[in-house]
């Protein structure tokens, strides 16, 4: 690798900025990660990893003689030969996605005497590589190069996805800049596919919203399971045989949520919006998204007769497993309407960090799944956390006020959660009893 290490700067030292970083650095590479929260940059400077992703912690210790961190701008760029963007835009009042910090890593470009390229992953409409491109040019930086190289990689398995991605897309106008990241991404076992600018920057906002079009797909043929007796499961596997359509992403429950899909799809729509174009379909998968954990605490609070004083436990508050994220969790919400609804809640989650705000101070935390049965009412699978798997449900059955269960991932088995004493509700199941 000697000849072909390059000195990277990383702005963002968030999941995919670290990432990036801590993968580039095993690959050889000089990388000096830049953010602007001090804390996190004091954590990664004293080897702590500021946010959970498998694998990271190993490669950023791994390679440490490789990774510097910083707070200033200038120190980052000072030897970078390609800028990697990786902060975070989040949605503005609009529903735009807020590009302030994108434009104050470009302005701090100025300083990088060494630069050859910049290169934004982090998701932004399309147009926004024009509009740096012509920034660059004004700041006198015409022999930088700019590329939108954006990120599929999902949480939990970013590491894995980083060097096994399904695509790697490098989107440029100019040849010099496509074989300088081509030659980049060398050893990593991925096709790259070349394009311009614009087209990688629909590529990223397209491939979400169809992923989430496929999540909001099932929770609606599931709605139509629940009121036909079909069973959403047995319909996802046969569907995702074909293989023009797949399983993946074909599992109903709560809607989903992080820090990508319900931003982006609303980004997308923004943008279409703006150009003058209500986009309908996408319109619609926002709006039942929206519905669908709301359908779930409507589902409990029918069965329960009411949700007033009952204590209600959420098990699992991350979006997903595999990662402390809270970001647009559909646990939030659910915390939320059933604290409306009069209910009190216990909540156990084996990872997730959530802020000391409502919903979440008026929960309570419990360390372990049957520590949050305890006592409670009913109980709602949230994430799908294997500890859910393990739970020996039979024997946390008597702990409970009444074992009702919302399995709002269809995790656990009806007919076993049935014998084991247990009224099982499901999203695009039929509701389990227990015999009598
Ligand atoms: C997602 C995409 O999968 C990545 O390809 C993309 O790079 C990333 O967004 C991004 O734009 O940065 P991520 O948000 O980490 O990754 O999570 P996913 O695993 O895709 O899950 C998203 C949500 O959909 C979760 O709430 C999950 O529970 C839900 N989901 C997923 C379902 O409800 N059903 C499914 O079948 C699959």
């Amino acid at each position: 690798m000697q000849g072909s290490a390059r000195h990277i700067a990383v702005f963002g030292a968030g999941y995919i900025g670290l990432v990036t970083a801590a993968c580039f650095a095993s690959l050889g590479h000089h990388v000096t990660v830049r953010d602007i929260q001090p804390e996190r940059i004091r954590l990664l400077q004293a080897g702590d990893v500021p946010i959970y992703e498998p694998g990271l912690g190993e490669l950023l210790a791994d390679n440490k003689e490789l990774l510097t961190y910083t707070l200033d701008a200038g120190e980052a760029v000072r030897d970078a030969q390609i800028a990697y963007i990786c902060v975070d835009t989040p949605p503005t009042a609009s529903g735009d996605a807020d590009l302030s910090r994108v434009w104050s890593v470009i302005e701090s470009l100025r300083q990088a005497p060494h630069l050859a390229a910049v290169v934004v992953k982090s998701t932004v409409p399309v147009g926004t590589g024009a509009r740096i491109r012509t920034a660059l040019d004004q700041a006198g930086l015409h022999h930088v190069g700019y590329a939108s190289n954006p990120e599929f990689t999902a949480e939990g398995r970013a590491v894995t996805d980083f060097f096994h991605p399904d695509r790697i897309v490098i989107g440029t106008d100019e040849a010099a800049t496509a074989r300088l990241l081509t030659a980049l991404h060398n050893g990593i076992d991925g096709p790259v596919q070349a394009m311009d600018v614009a087209s990688a920057e629909m590529v990223k906002l397209a491939s979400n919203a169809l992923l989430a079009t496929k999540i909001t797909f099932i929770n609606e043929i599931a709605t139509v399971c629940e009121a036909t007796g079909a069973d959403v499961t047995r319909v996802a596997d046969a569907v995702g045989l074909d293989h023009r359509l797949g399983r993946h992403f074909l599992n109903a429950g709560l809607g989903y949520g992080g820090s990508c899909f319900p931003k982006d799809s609303r980004a997308l729509r923004a943008m279409a919006s703006n150009s003058g174009y209500s986009f309908q379909l996408l319109n619609a998968v926002i709006e039942v998204n929206d519905l669908q954990p709301r359908r779930a605490v409507q589902r409990l609070k029918t069965e329960l007769g009411t949700l007033r004083d009952k204590r209600i436990a959420l098990l699992g508050m991350t979006f997903k497993a595999g990662t402390d994220d809270m970001r647009e969790a559909p646990s939030t919400v659910l915390a939320s309407r059933l604290l409306a609804e009069g209910a009190a809640l216990t909540c156990w989650d084996p990872m997730a960090r959530p802020a000391d705000t409502q919903p979440w101070n008026q929960a309570e935390r419990r360390s372990t799944v049957t520590a949050a049965l305890t006592d409670a009412d009913a109980a709602i699978v949230v994430t799908e956390w294997p500890q859910l798997h393990d739970t020996e449900w039979a024997e946390a059955r008597p702990l409970m006020r009444t074992p009702v269960l919302f399995d709002g991932r269809n995790l656990l088995d009806p007919e076993a959660m049935a014998d084991a004493g247990y009224t099982l509700l499901s999203v695009g199941r039929a509701t389990a009893r227990p015999p009598r």
